[in-house]
């Protein structure tokens, strides 16, 4: 019988999600299929129980409810400190994990970035901030994180420096205000908010001014593919690196949870630029 597979959220039908795994499963040849479900937080205990009663291989989370699941569900150590889900296996118990670091960090490496010992400037502290600055952190690399609300920039930080997982990870936070002295001294410059994301695709966090070609410029927006941050940085001589890759690794990290298998992101990523290149979504 085929296994089910989804991703919960709402608004969820511009997920891209169900298209990557969907690629995956059939590439693999695996009587699996992924589905959007439009979940409501009121509803996400329901959802989540009734999936593991019928028997479903595993869910990913998106937009309202990442937060919202640590509520009921156990999750490891990484998704705890993170206060966030994104990725729910049902093999044994119900566990939640976040593989949005991971997924950042895979793009890094893929792109030959090393992490450990750089001075990573992280803009943004919501969400998607969380799990990069931790994932980093752990990975051995000084942390700033820069936002638009200085003290939650601040409190991010905190947590972070706190960490049980390793000891002595280091953290600042920052308004935005002297956001052009802290670029002097990132090696990485990452964006995690929303500014430059379709439709407002003319904003932009830094200009070319700000920045110099030893700098490994990150977005992880992919819609644009280009936002106007990564153009800026391409005038500057930047290393770029766009959305994509993150989007696509945290998905494989995911399957790998669920299945023990490691998915065809190549195939993944060739589907995903398909959509992408047609249309904005
Ligand atoms: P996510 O969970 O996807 O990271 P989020 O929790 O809503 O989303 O966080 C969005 C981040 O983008 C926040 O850091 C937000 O700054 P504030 O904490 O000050 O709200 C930042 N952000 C969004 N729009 C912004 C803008 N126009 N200028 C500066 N920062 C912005």
């Amino acid at each position: 019988m085929k296994k089910i597979f989804g991703v919960f959220g709402d608004p969820i039908g511009h997920s891209l999600s169900p298209l990557m795994h969907n690629v995956a499963f059939s590439k693999l040849n695996m009587d699996c299929t992924y589905h959007a479900f439009k979940v409501k937080p009121n509803n996400l205990e329901n959802a989540i129980l009734g999936a593991k009663a019928m028997g479903f291989g595993g869910v990913n989370l998106t937009v309202p409810l990442k937060e919202e699941a640590l509520k009921f569900i156990k999750v490891n150590s990484i998704a705890k400190e993170i206060g966030a889900v994104n990725t729910i296996d049902f093999k044994d118990e119900i566990i939640g994990y976040n593989t949005d670091g991971i997924g950042a960090k895979r793009s890094l490496l893929d792109a030959g970035i090393e992490i450990k010992n750089k001075n990573i400037l992280i803009v943004g502290a919501g969400g998607a901030a969380r799990g990069l600055g931790f994932q980093f952190g752990l990975d051995g690399a000084n942390i700033t994180i820069a936002n638009r609300t200085e003290s939650r920039a601040i409190k991010l930080a905190e947590d972070i420096s706190n960490t049980n997982i390793v000891k002595g990870v280091n953290a600042k936070g920052h308004g935005l205000d002297n956001i052009n002295d802290l670029i002097k001294d990132a090696d990485i410059l990452i964006n995690t908010t929303t500014i430059g994301m379709h439709p407002n695709i003319d904003d932009t966090i830094a200009y070319s001014k700000d920045m110099r070609k030893e700098l490994v410029v990150f977005d992880i927006v992919y819609n644009p593919l280009e936002t106007c941050f990564l153009k800026e940085a391409k005038k500057a001589g930047a290393i770029c690196i766009n959305g994509l890759m993150m989007f696509i690794y945290q998905g494989a990290e995911s399957f790998k949870i669920w299945t023990g298998i490691e998915p065809p992101v190549n195939e993944m990523k060739v589907k995903i630029m398909e959509v992408l290149s047609n249309h904005t979504i």
